[in-house]
């Protein structure tokens, strides 16, 4: 396939970015998105040019760090898929591919097509954890029997790989699906219901901090969302939060 990228090149987040465009052949439809533009880089390389700068880590929908807008959608056309999962059999000879970094206010160009997603780190140290004892003492985990349907919609919330891509659906850059999804993994849990009060509000409390947006029910994240991280999560965290403020 030839292609034709449009790019953002940023140099940092002071300098104001660009679309440039590039030219592509060669592309076959068996290479990841990741592969296409590990070949750009290639020739840019090759001609002395500055390659871009992109985010990747395990490449294989683990680690979320692949965070590219693709023709205006987070993680491109393909559904239930990471940047590094999409194949290039999504596109056509002669396409005009648009790639652009996640946009919103929480999320910082550091460079090109890299951004600081630092603020889900804070939102996660807030509160997503619990507290147990590894002193040598621990009890079984089998010995706190858990209801079924609750130990799998908390696995389901524990999938979230922190990609920002419901940030990025979000017309308001709002960050409450990933934020419902670190809140119910541990809601749903008999461990979890120890901290369950401070964890909801100081969360929630980060999460406003960083300058993410409300959620206005739009939908959009769900959609985008690799790893099919479900409004329901909202709702349970909504009501989380209100019995946590009445509480405290
Ligand atoms: S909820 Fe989905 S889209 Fe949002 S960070 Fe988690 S995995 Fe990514
Ligand atoms: S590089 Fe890890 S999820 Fe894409």
């Amino acid at each position: 396939m030839n292609l034709t990228l449009k790019i953002w090149r940023q140099q940092d987040a002071n300098t104001k970015g660009k679309m440039v465009d590039y030219p592509i052949s060669g592309v076959d439809e068996d290479m990841s998105f990741l592969e296409m533009l590990d070949v750009l880089n290639e020739d840019l390389i090759s001609k002395g040019e500055e390659p871009v700068e992109f985010d990747h880590d395990c490449r294989e929908g683990i680690c979320g760090a692949c965070s590219l807008q693709i023709n205006g959608e987070p993680h491109g056309p393909d559904r239930g898929v990471t940047t590094c999962q999409l194949h290039m059999r999504m596109f056509n000879d002669g396409d005009t591919i648009t790639i652009e970094p996640f946009r919103a206010k929480a999320f910082p160009v550091i460079k090109d097509l890299i951004v600081d997603r630092s603020s889900f780190d804070r939102i996660q140290q807030a509160g997503g954890f619990i507290s147990v004892n590894t002193s040598g003492n621990t009890i079984d985990a089998n010995a706190i029997p858990v209801n079924k349907h609750d130990a799998d919609d908390s696995f389901a919330a524990a999938t979230c790989i922190g990609c920002g891509a419901c940030v990025a659906a979000c017309k308001n850059a709002s960050a409450m699906l990933f934020t419902s999804a670190k809140v119910s993994q541990f809601a749903l849990l008999p461990q979890g219901r120890v901290e369950a009060t401070d964890r909801v509000l100081n969360m929630v409390r980060q999460m406003d901090e960083e300058g993410f947006g409300n959620c206005s029910n739009t939908g959009a994240c769900e959609i985008e969302c690799p790893k099919g991280i479900s409004l329901e999560n909202i709702a349970r965290m909504n009501r989380e939060y209100i019995a946590a403020s009445v509480k405290k």
